[in-house]
């Protein structure tokens, strides 16, 4: 039973058509990313699952319930991007006035507040107005305030958004430790190494329409493609397997085979083997996240890949450099 679900969404803020057909769901105790460029929906996405934001066509339920009613509020936390909490309170007077509207009892918020305001690493500053915080202070009291009413589900717009690399280890803690508690997470983000280490599955926006999705190592397999490195004395049997119909490409001392449907590499080593040479380095390649996100983007914004690609081959020539180094 999906936690939320939408199908074809749309939204259009006077000029601009902000989603386009989205159809989603995420299913409970998963950590669901949103990722996508500046402008392409992800807020708007929460917004309106959220009820803050009408929308235009098409139907969005939170629990089965449809988005903005009034009876799922209370299942759900929030840390929305650029949030502005009263600067005249403390991290612990602000949660103790959400406590409040939440009905909790005195002793609960006595007792509960210290202990998240700990484990988002405020505990020393929690009596100092928000005014005096950091700009990362304000995002770990924004997400104490996500999650201090134990929602089922949490929506957090750039959660790590200011927040510097050990804070954002935190995080990621924290959105773990919720995961085992059986919360529902669903993240919007443009730092792709974060969602990569932080979420089951990951969703691509484009210009208001989704255009991937899948598990992190869905994404990133990137099926058929081979780096193979034969000792240098030996001679790389280019011709034949050219002949043989496979796609190569020589990267200074190693060769790169790009599988087309049908090929598989068995018959390259059979040869490799066959030709008595020695392999000395053979993987399969993996694209990470940004690579994908990036080739995906290139159609909109030509140059984007090709820069990508000068500094993918200048890091091949300096990780070859660093192996010929330590063979040394
Ligand atoms: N209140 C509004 N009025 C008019 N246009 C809006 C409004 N809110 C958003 N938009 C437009 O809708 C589109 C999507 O915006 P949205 O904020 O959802 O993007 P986003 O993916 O969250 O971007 P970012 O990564 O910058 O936060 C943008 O073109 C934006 O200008
Ligand atoms: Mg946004």
């Amino acid at each position: 039973m999906a936690v939320i679900e939408t199908r074809d969404l749309r939204k259009r803020y006077k000029q601009v058509e902000a989603l386009r057909g989205v159809t989603l769901k995420v299913e409970p105790g998963e950590v669901f990313g949103l990722l996508g460029q500046n402008g392409a929906g992800k807020t708007t996405l929460i917004k309106i699952l959220l009820g803050i934001v009408k929308f235009g066509e098409g139907e969005a339920t939170l629990f089965h319930h449809p988005a903005g009613t009034a009876d799922v509020r209370n299942r759900v936390g929030y840390l929305p991007e650029d949030h502005r909490f009263p600067e005249y309170h403390s991290a612990y007077s602000l949660l103790d006035y959400y406590g409040i509207l939440y009905g909790m009892s005195k002793d609960d918020r006595r007792k509960k507040i210290p202990e998240l305001l700990d484990q988002v690493g405020l505990a020393s500053r929690m009596n100092d107005k928000i005014r005096t915080y950091s700009k990362g202070m304000k995002q770990r009291t924004g997400i104490a305030q996500a999650i201090f009413h134990d929602p089922e589900l949490i929506f957090l717009d750039e959660p790590t958004d200011g927040v510097d690399p050990v804070g954002r280890r935190e995080i990621r803690e924290i959105i773990e430790d919720r995961r085992k508690r059986g919360a529902t997470v669903f993240v919007n983000s443009h730092l792709l190494g974060e969602i990569e280490m932080m979420c089951d599955r990951v969703a691509i926006m484009q210009k208001g329409q989704l255009i991937r999705e899948g598990t992190v190592q869905e994404l990133t397999a990137q099926r058929g493609v081979y780096v193979i490195g034969i000792l240098e004395r030996d001679r790389f049997p280019e011709f034949e397997l050219r002949q043989e119909g496979f796609n190569l490409r020589e990267i200074g001392d190693r060769w790169e085979i790009t599988l087309t449907d049908g090929q598989s590499i068995t018959p390259v080593l059979e040869l490799l083997r066959a030709q008595n040479l020695n392999v000395v380095h053979m993987i399969e390649k993996k694209q990470t996240l940004e690579d994908i996100f990036v080739s995906m983007v290139e159609a909109a914004e030509p140059g984007v890949d090709a820069r990508r690609k000068r500094r993918a081959v200048e890091r091949d020539e300096y990780e070859r450099g660093r192996d010929r180094r330590d063979r040394r």
